[in-house]
């Protein structure tokens, strides 16, 4: 069983479900609302732990009503919360998703809480860290947080993670220099290499300039057409299962948490990991929601 620490973010999701997206100046009627748990790190944690991992999590939420909800959410799955700081003067983060009758959705966050904790905070609870035999980060919260989570896993011999979402221009060398694993999507590849990806020439020349940036091993995320990895000198495709997608909304934080539940830190399972981790989002789209939709263990077997 792996023990994770996800250093990261948690927020409220409001869902609208629409025929099709508003257009500037135009009013529609929303046909369902759901308000759910959400976030993209809570989301990963989550995914770990119902697919068989332990994990912690450090981050933080306002002292509000969504705060308190949230970390009920979290606490239910069994997951040590005890990094999760409750700020006094902020709100926790909410973020408003619309989804059209494709499954595509946009998202609108208020990042509130998220931004707030920093990396002393993260330092304050390192022996989480440093007992995981993962760290996963993404960039909701911030990167000097991130920064900081990954040297002391590096110090630690902790494999570390990262999901490079949202997408940000300017990511520290250094954060990339302490990066085992990186799982960007295609957007995300292609403003960290200025490389557009298409084909499999294209995927491997972008992971090749990720590698050239320090980055360990390189798995590629690319919606229904599944996923690209590139890990010592082997690299290929493993296609995602075909299934009729209601809402993507978390699904690349369901694969990351699976395949961090199974991976083993020494990546030799790695190709069996991505299928997993592609069976497990497979699942999350055909549901509605972000924590809702993600599966248990025994959805899987
Ligand atoms: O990755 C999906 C998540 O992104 C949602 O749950 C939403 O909270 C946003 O952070
Ligand atoms: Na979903």
């Amino acid at each position: 069983m792996n023990t994770i620490t996800v250093v990261g973010s948690i927020n409220q999701d409001t869902t609208l479900y629409v025929q099709a997206m508003p257009k500037p100046g135009e009013t529609i009627r929303i046909n369902k609302m759901v308000v759910s748990g959400g976030g993209k790190g809570a989301n990963q944690a989550i995914a770990a732990q119902r697919l068989g991992a332990k994990t912690a999590f450090i981050g933080a939420v306002g002292a509000d009503h969504a705060g308190e909800g949230m970390l009920a959410l979290l606490r239910k799955e069994s997951i040590d919360v005890a990094g999760v700081a409750v700020l006094a003067q902020e709100t926790t983060g909410q973020a408003f998703i619309s989804v059209d009758a494709h499954g595509e959705n946009s998202i609108m966050i208020n990042a509130g809480a998220n931004t707030k904790f920093d990396a002393a905070h993260v330092r304050k609870y390192r022996h989480a860290i440093k007992n995981s035999d993962f760290v996963i980060v993404e960039f909701e919260s911030p990167v000097a947080d991130s920064v900081a989570a990954f040297e002391i896993a590096h110090k630690a011999g902790v494999k570390t993670i990262l999901n490079p979402a949202p997408a940000l221009k300017e990511i520290p060398t250094e954060l990339l220099a302490l990066t085992d694993l990186i799982v960007p999507n295609e957007t995300e590849t292609e403003i960290l290499t200025g490389i557009k990806v298409t084909d499999e020439k294209s995927m491997t020349q972008a992971a090749a300039k990720l590698i050239s940036f320090g980055v360990g091993t390189v798995v590629i995320t690319l919606g229904s057409r599944g996923v690209y990895y590139h890990v010592g000198n082997q690299s290929g495709l493993i296609p995602a299962l075909k299934v009729k997608a209601v809402d993507t909304t978390a699904a690349g934080d369901t694969f990351i948490g699976a395949v961090a539940s199974v991976l083993r830190p020494n990546f030799a399972n790695i190709t069996e990991a991505l299928t997993y981790g592609n069976r497990a989002s497979a699942l999350t789209v055909q549901k509605l929601g972000a924590q809702n939709a993600i599966p248990f263990k025994r959805d899987l077997d």
